[in-house]
């Protein structure tokens, strides 16, 4: 097994070290700037976690296809942020912000290019099965991020259909980060497969986190505005929830045209009558321990033990 401590150490190396193309710098200084204003490079460090699980030491076939994974979540980041009009990220501009949206397209798509390459150094036994994972993956990241802005238009979202939909664009990449470390350490398939329903399942806990966070984080530590979600008509789970209780002026509340402070804060009061905060907590807390019911009997004490300090620490979060 690999320490915590040993892929802390990597991760720093990983992305202090990571270059990209010079020229033109209107092309790549984005992706530069992305990677350098930080975030907190859970999908790689969930890959050489599970790798590590059955590993002593690293190696470029699995460095590689793990920062592929971030730079392809980034590049996601870069793109959501456009869509989302969003103007601030990991505390700092957003792309679109800082420059401009074509820039922001642009680098983006230079960035998602970038991934892939990373992703192709994933050692030739493995490498047709790391990459039919991760396109599949990459296609279902935009569809879910379509339902997620076909929700805005609709008046209401069934819980199911949001949970498909953040399965789609936050989930399946967290299963897949934590796969493709399996992968490509060689673990058998059955327990491949256990590890890709353990990330699944813990990357639904960590969007309804995040939907969380956007209403009740502190935007110094989150480093995203507080109640973008509200602004932008989001079906969140705390809307879906509120929704689905029948809370009363919920609807006249997220359809108001009054000024971004006093629309937030009715929003706001009605989640705080009814609750929703609360049941948002104890979702997550039933998410997490579903993830780690995923692996068990596939893995021996250590191991596990490994995993749920790892669902522990990220359910913990406030950034
Ligand atoms: C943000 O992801 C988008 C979601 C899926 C919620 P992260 O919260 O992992 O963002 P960074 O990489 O730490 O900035
Ligand atoms: C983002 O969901 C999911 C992807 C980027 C694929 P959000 O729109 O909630 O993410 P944030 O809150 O902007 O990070
Ligand atoms: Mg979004
Ligand atoms: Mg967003
Ligand atoms: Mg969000």
């Amino acid at each position: 097994m690999i320490s915590e401590q040993m892929t802390g150490r990597t991760l720093e190396r990983m992305f202090g070290e990571i270059s990209f193309t010079r020229e033109p710098e209107g092309l790549y200084d984005p992706l530069r700037y992305m990677i350098a204003i930080g975030g907190k490079r859970l999908r790689p460090r969930l890959c050489l976690t599970t790798y590590g699980l059955f590993r002593d030491e690293f190696n470029e076939g699995i460095i590689e296809p793990a920062t592929g994974l971030e730079v392809f979540h980034t590049f996601t980041l870069i793109h959501d942020d456009i869509m989302d009009k969003s103007p601030l990220r990991r505390g700092h501009d957003t792309v679109w912000k800082k420059w401009d949206a074509d820039t922001a397209i642009l680098s983006g798509d230079v960035m998602c290019i970038d991934s892939y390459r990373r992703m192709a150094k994933a050692p030739k036994e493995v490498l047709g099965e790391v990459l039919a994972l991760f396109s599949k993956t990459a296609a279902e990241v935009c569809e879910g991020q379509q339902y997620d802005m076909d929700f805005e238009k609709k008046s209401s979202v069934p819980m199911d259909a949001y949970m498909n939909m953040i399965g789609l664009k936050t989930g399946v990449l967290i299963a897949c980060a934590a796969k493709t470390g399996a992968i490509i350490a060689g673990a058998p398939e059955d327990v491949c497969e256990a590890i890709y329903n353990y990330g699944y399942n813990l990357g639904l806990a960590f969007q309804v986190a995040d939907d969380w966070l956007d209403a009740y984080g502190d935007e110094k530590v989150f480093g995203k505005p507080i109640g973008g979600d509200i602004l932008n008509g989001k079906k969140s789970w705390l809307t879906v929830r509120a929704m689905e209780k029948g809370v009363e002026g919920l609807p006249e509340a997220l359809s108001s045209t009054a000024p971004a402070e006093e629309k937030i804060a009715s929003v706001m009061e009605l989640y705080g009558r009814a609750d929703i905060s609360r049941e948002a907590r104890e979702e997550i807390e039933r998410l997490t321990v579903k993830a780690l019911d995923s692996v068990r009997g596939k893995l021996s004490g250590d191991q596990l033990e490994v995993l749920a300090t790892f669902a522990r620490n990220l359910v913990g979060r406030n950034n």
